[in-house]
């Protein structure tokens, strides 16, 4: 994939509440407790299914010709008149609202100028602040007609998601997600990324909790209820290796094969799981209310 020119960075309005590292690009780290309050869970509910909302409609502008920055106009946008502020934008210095990642690319594509072509695939990677708490999910999309070898690694890694998701359970090891999306791709041959891994998440994008997507024993803490993080796999066709591209924030692949991801932000809950960024997770009011 060619590099295309990164437009000056948007800017939001001031009547939207920002995280702390907007205004410097610097994330501060501070402690975070990884069993979250109901107040924090229901706030979280309601930036994850912003965040499920404006990657769905995001999804749906995908299209031959269509530049990855249009797309990031979009979700701006998006965010915006939800009254979220666009996590990504500053973050570490990242200079656009979305991750938008086309092919080889593995996670952290930046927004430019270049227009998606037929049978290209792409990640948007959307993550909302509302109400003091983060919402991360994200989706591969085809461009146009694609391959049925792309059709078939996105279907794989979707399915590697939603088995990860469904090995979250009270006292159980966080080993067992990445257990279960591994021995799904691995019967596809396929290769899981070890370097990009999920996160604990909530009044900070990143907390400490590590979702490994592959089997490590050592990664035993145990899932507790009211623990909040990502599960967000990247599958590839070829090797799992990456290399930078020279912005410092593009991972590729290092044999250039590609790659898929796909993410959700979930809860643990006293019997099993509760997705907050589930497609079709209903944003600030639910449906009867409006
Ligand atoms: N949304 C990504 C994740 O899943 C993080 C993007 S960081 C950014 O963790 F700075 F690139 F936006
Ligand atoms: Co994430
Ligand atoms: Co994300």
């Amino acid at each position: 994939m060619l590099k295309g020119v990164v437009s000056p960075m948007r800017s939001v309005p001031d009547n939207i509440a920002k995280p702390p590292y907007a205004l410097t690009g610097q994330v501060k780290r501070r402690p975070e407790s990884p069993v979250k309050s109901p107040d924090v869970i229901a706030r979280m509910r309601r930036a994850g299914a912003t965040a499920a909302e404006v990657l769905r409609l995001a999804g749906e502008m995908v299209r031959p010709g269509i530049t990855t920055e249009e797309i990031d106009v979009y979700v701006h946008e998006l965010c915006i008149a939800r009254g979220a502020y666009p996590s990504p934008l500053n973050y570490q210095h990242f200079p656009k609202s979305v991750c938008t990642s086309v092919n080889e690319v593995i996670c952290h594509g930046i927004p430019d100028s270049r227009e998606l072509e037929e049978g290209d695939i792409v990640n948007l990677d959307v993550t909302c602040y509302l109400d003091g708490v983060h919402g991360d999910t994200n989706a591969t999309f085809a461009v146009g007609h694609i391959s049925d070898e792309d059709r078939q690694l996105i279907n794989v890694t979707e399915e590697c998601t939603w088995l990860g998701i469904a090995a979250v359970k009270p006292n159980a090891p966080l080993s067992d997600i990445g257990r279960a999306i591994e021995s799904h791709a691995k019967k596809h041959r396929y290769g899981v990324v070890k370097a990009f891994i999920g996160h604990g998440i909530g009044e900070q994008f990143h907390t400490d909790i590590q979702i490994l997507h592959y089997y490590e024993p050592r990664n035993n803490m145990l899932m507790r209820p009211g623990m909040t993080f990502t599960i967000e796999p990247m599958i590839t066709l070829g090797s799992d290796k990456h290399r930078m591209w020279d912005d410092e924030w593009t991972a590729v692949t290092i044999d250039g094969k590609r790659t898929a991801q796909f993410e959700h932000t979930v809860l643990v809950t006293d019997d099993g799981v509760e997705v907050l960024t589930a497609p079709g997770a209903v944003s600030a009011q639910s449906p009867l209310e409006r």
